[in-house]
This record gives C-alpha cells, structure tokens and sequence, in this order.
C-alpha cells in the first residue's frame, strides 16, 4: 500500500457538522477548515448560523469561485429539514464526504423527577437526530463509496454522572450507533467513529460545572486538573476523518485529560487552590 504523506490532509472534503454553530461542533469546522476540508455548519437559530459562518469565513475567506464555508438551518428532530441540509452541502459546496453529529442539549434533573417528554426529546436530538443525518449522508456516501461519520458520544457514554440520566442513556446509545453503522455501511465505503469528550465548558453545561461542587468534583477525578477546550476535541475529529485514520472503524476515542483512567484522584480544582 501507498505511503500517504500528508496525513491529515482534508483538501477535497466537504463536512456538516450539525450542532455547529457553537462549542465542539464550531471548533470542528474550524479545524476542519484549516486542514483543507470546506464545511457547512447546520443548527437550529438562523442568526447563530450566520454568526458561526462569519467567524469561520474570517479565517479562510470564501471567494467567489470556490466557497469554502456554508451554514444551514438545521433542526435534527425533523427529516425535511435534515434533507434541505444535506442538498444545500451538495448545492453549495458540490459534494459531501463527512458528517459530525455534534447537535445536542443537556438535562440534569434527579431521575425520579424525569418525564417521558425530556427523556425522550434528549434521545431524539442525540441518537435519532445522529441516525437521520447519517442515513440522509449515508445514502450519498454509498453511492460514491466514500464516507466518514463522527458521532460525539461523552464520558456518560462509559459512567455514571448523577442526574443526568436521560443524557447518560443517549450518550450510550450513541457508542452503540456507531458500532451498528460501522460494522453495517464498512462494506459501502463508510467509516463510523465517535469522540467521548471530557469536560468542556460550553453553552450545554458551564454553569454546571464552572466554579460549582460538581465542577470540583469533576476535577478532582481528572489528572490533569482542568476543564478542556473545544479546540483540544476538533484534532480528534480532523484524525478520524483524515488518510490517518483509513483503517479505523467502530471506535470511540476518549479526549477527557485522563478521566477514565482514574481511579481515586487528587488533582486539584484550579479556584480552590487560589481559595
Ligand atoms: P453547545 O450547546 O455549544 O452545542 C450544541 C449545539 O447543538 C448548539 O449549537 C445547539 O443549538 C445545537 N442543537 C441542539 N438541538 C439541536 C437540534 N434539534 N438540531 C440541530 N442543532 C441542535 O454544546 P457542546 O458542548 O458544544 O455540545 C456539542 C456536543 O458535544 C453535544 O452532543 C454534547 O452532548 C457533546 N458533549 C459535550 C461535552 C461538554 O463537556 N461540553 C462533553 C461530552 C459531550
């Protein structure tokens, strides 16, 4: 087999990234971008859209001959919508080779107190809204046999975390629709990886986590004593999508300064040393 040298090379891949108007999702584009990749970033608030696609065209400017960044309204919960994405990357920027399925929201809440609506509007958004968007793709992938799909799963996804439950079961399912579409689509050209973040603050969980007990607690089990940024994710999703990765398929890759790995930590949340 060919030496590939330029690893992580994305030129010639066009990305949607659902959730991408914010957080991990908005740090994927980029990073996509800034390997070569041309992306359109889907959520649900048209002016997030626009902001998100305004920052992203800030770094590699769109010009007239070869548009490198899109956004969609994107509303993963609907099939229509999902479809309009899918033809608007095709229309815009002439093709479509990866999907992150980043789009999500948080419920925290103590389980006696979980209804069957939240619950099941967390699955949706997370696990169907991931199989939509991957069956609308995948459909164009197996046809030019060549696809990449990055679903983000998380730490829930492998423990506990209290009152999260409804987020926890999702995120778990997640790990599942990965290895169902990896083992099912490989055959069609179609690689199907997760990322299971660690703790990043954004929109979805800063003020759980940010200055909070849990925060602190959360720190305390994690070596490296810190929160991660959402640009520390986007090298894991640039490595799944890229030649580096052609032989990877059904995994999830944890990013979590080495929460999993610890037992009993002691690692110090950063404001209660300066306390
Ligand atoms: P975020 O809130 O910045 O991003 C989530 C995005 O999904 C938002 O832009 C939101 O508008 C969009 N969204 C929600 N419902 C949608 C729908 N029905 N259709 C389309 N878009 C929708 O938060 P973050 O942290 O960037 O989350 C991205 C993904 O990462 C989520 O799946 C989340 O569960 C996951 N994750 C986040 C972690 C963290 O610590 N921040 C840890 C582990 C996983």
């Amino acid at each position: 087999m060919a030496i590939k040298t330029d690893l992580f090379d994305l030129t010639g891949k066009v990305a949607l990234v659902t959730g991408g108007a914010s957080g991990i999702g908005l740090a994927i584009a980029r990073a996509f971008l800034e390997h070569g990749a041309r992306v359109i970033v889907g959520s649900r608030t048209q002016s997030k859209v626009d902001d998100a696609v305004r920052q992203l065209d800030a770094i590699i400017p769109n010009d007239d001959d070869d548009l490198t960044v899109g956004g969609v309204s994107l509303d993963v919960q609907s099939e229509d919508s999902i479809n309009h994405a899918v033809k608007k990357a095709m229309d815009l920027l002439g093709g479509l080779h990866i999907v992150v399925n980043s789009a999500g929201i948080m419920c925290k809440k103590p389980t006696f107190d979980l209804t069957d609506q939240e619950a099941n509007q967390l699955y949706d958004i997370h696990v169907t809204g991931a199989l939509r968007v991957s069956q609308a793709a995948g459909h164009i992938f197996r046809e030019q046999h060549d696809g990449c799909i990055i679903n983000i799963a998380s730490i829930g996804s492998y423990v506990s975390l209290t009152e999260v439950t409804a987020y926890a079961c999702a995120k778990s399912a997640m790990m599942g629709l990965t290895h169902s579409l990896a083992n099912e689509w490989a055959k069609y050209g179609i690689r199907t990886n997760g990322i299971a973040p660690g703790f990043i603050p954004t929109d979805l969980n800063r003020k759980l986590i940010e200055g909070t007990d849990r925060g602190r607690r959360i720190l305390e089990h994690t070596p490296m004593a810190r929160f991660g940024d959402s640009a520390e994710i986007a090298g894991a999703a640039v490595y799944l999508a890229s030649p580096a990765a052609s032989f990877v398929n059904g995994v999830t890759i944890p990013v979590d300064g080495g929460y999993l790995a610890c037992g009993a930590g002691d690692s110090v949340a950063p404001w209660e040393k300066d306390a």
